[in-house]
């Protein structure tokens, strides 16, 4: 059956769409984690692991979702994490996010590895704007990043910290993919059978990684894996002391993205970070490490209003928000969700899964019984 977005509900349907519409390498590169993507499953099969407890007759005529994170309020109780590479999937890229983002009133992430600079989207929208900072090799690129960001009125930074190296992305070495994509005879046949997207990317604005291209010709003008990216341009020394660099440069709100143990969070209060994102990158890093989910109770016991606690990652439905912000995390944020929406039907795609998982969140907030995110806690959810 050719899927539209009409056909679409849930998570799930929006992936199928994606992979209808996108050349195979595309849509690996989005859909696959590392090694045995053991990781990448287990992000979401963690919130099965606790049942939600509801009360009823508690008068639900009103459902308030609105959480506030990084001094920034937020009409809904998650954001869009940041991700890499958008205008492959879509032409509009990060553009369609900063639309919807500001329509919803939600946070989106823009990231180094993006399409769309910096510059372009803070003109675009009024929305709240996170910047997923990578420390490269290149010292003056990193500044320039933090200060540009400041000059674009971004509202926070979020130092990624899981890419020291690369992931094991075996699918990219299956399909051969690359940034820009490699014209070869198998990607050729993929793009003649994806003729939508083989248009846009060959007649709409060149594809480029907007932040970085006039510091490094790699992944924009220099076709490179992601992984080879990873691994000759970030800085593989980086330390806390670099990470409290950042943050004294940037002087805004500042968050640690892929904090797995009670340790590294302690770390992160300690040079003042304003927000830990608790993270794996979506499965697509150190394989048979912890779910975000799964890290949260120790870490929320630990440092539990000292810092926002952030779950990112695995979230697909409105009951995986709920459980995360019942265990504690004051927001969620998650990539794919969005991304299969991105790729398969651009900005109402976006729109459409930002506002299914808003209509969730709703009435599933009605059916526990609560009618504010602060009402959460641990009285919600029982783990089996
Ligand atoms: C990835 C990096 C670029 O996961 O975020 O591909």
């Amino acid at each position: 059956m050719f899927l539209r977005l009409k056909d679409c509900h849930n998570t799930q349907d929006f992936r199928k769409l994606a992979k209808q519409r996108l050349p195979s390498s595309i849509f690996h590169y989005i859909d696959g984690g590392s090694d045995d993507e053991i990781t990448y499953r287990r992000n979401t099969e963690a919130f099965n692991k606790c049942d939600l407890i509801p009360n009823v007759l508690a008068g639900m005529e009103n459902v308030d979702l609105t959480t506030t994170i990084f001094n920034t309020k937020m009409k809904l109780p998650f954001f869009l994490s940041p991700t890499a590479m958008q205008r492959l999937f879509h032409h509009d890229g990060e553009k369609a996010l900063a639309r919807v983002a500001s329509r919803e009133g939600i946070m989106m992430g823009v990231s180094t590895i993006g399409t769309v600079s910096i510059e372009e989207l803070g003109k675009l929208t009024e929305g709240p704007k996170i910047f997923q900072l990578y420390i490269h090799k290149d010292k003056g690129l990193t500044n320039d990043l933090i200060d540009r960001c400041k000059q674009s009125k971004f509202d926070a930074i979020a130092l990624t910290v899981d890419t020291i190296v690369g992931g094991n992305r075996e699918r990219d070495l299956y399909t051969g993919m690359t940034t820009p994509p490699k014209l070869t005879f198998k990607s050729l046949l993929s793009f003649a059978t994806h003729p939508t997207w083989t248009m846009n990317y060959l007649f709409r604005k060149k594809f480029e990684l907007a932040q970085v291209k006039d510091y490094v010709k790699q992944g924009t003008d220099i076709t490179s894996s992601i992984v080879n990216y990873i691994n000759s341009q970030m800085d593989q020394t980086m330390s806390w002391k670099d990470a409290a660099e950042a943050k004294k440069r940037w002087g805004g709100p500042f968050a640690i993205k892929g904090i797995n143990s009670v340790e590294d969070a302690k770390k992160a209060i300690d040079i003042g970070a304003t927000a830990i994102m608790i993270s794996n990158h979506g499965g697509r890093q150190l394989d048979g490490s912890i779910s975000p989910f799964d890290a949260l109770q120790d870490i929320v016991d630990a440092v539990g209003g000292k810092i926002e606690i952030i779950l990112d990652g695995g979230i697909r439905r409105g009951t995986h928000i709920l459980k995360a912000l019942s265990l504690g995390a004051n927001a969620c944020s998650g990539g794919r969700f969005y991304l299969y929406a991105l790729a398969g039907a651009g900005e109402p795609g976006v729109e459409k899964a930002v506002t299914k998982l808003k209509e969730e969140l709703i009435r599933d907030m009605m059916l526990m019984g609560c009618k504010k995110i602060a009402e959460l806690s641990k009285k919600n959810i029982k783990f089996r």
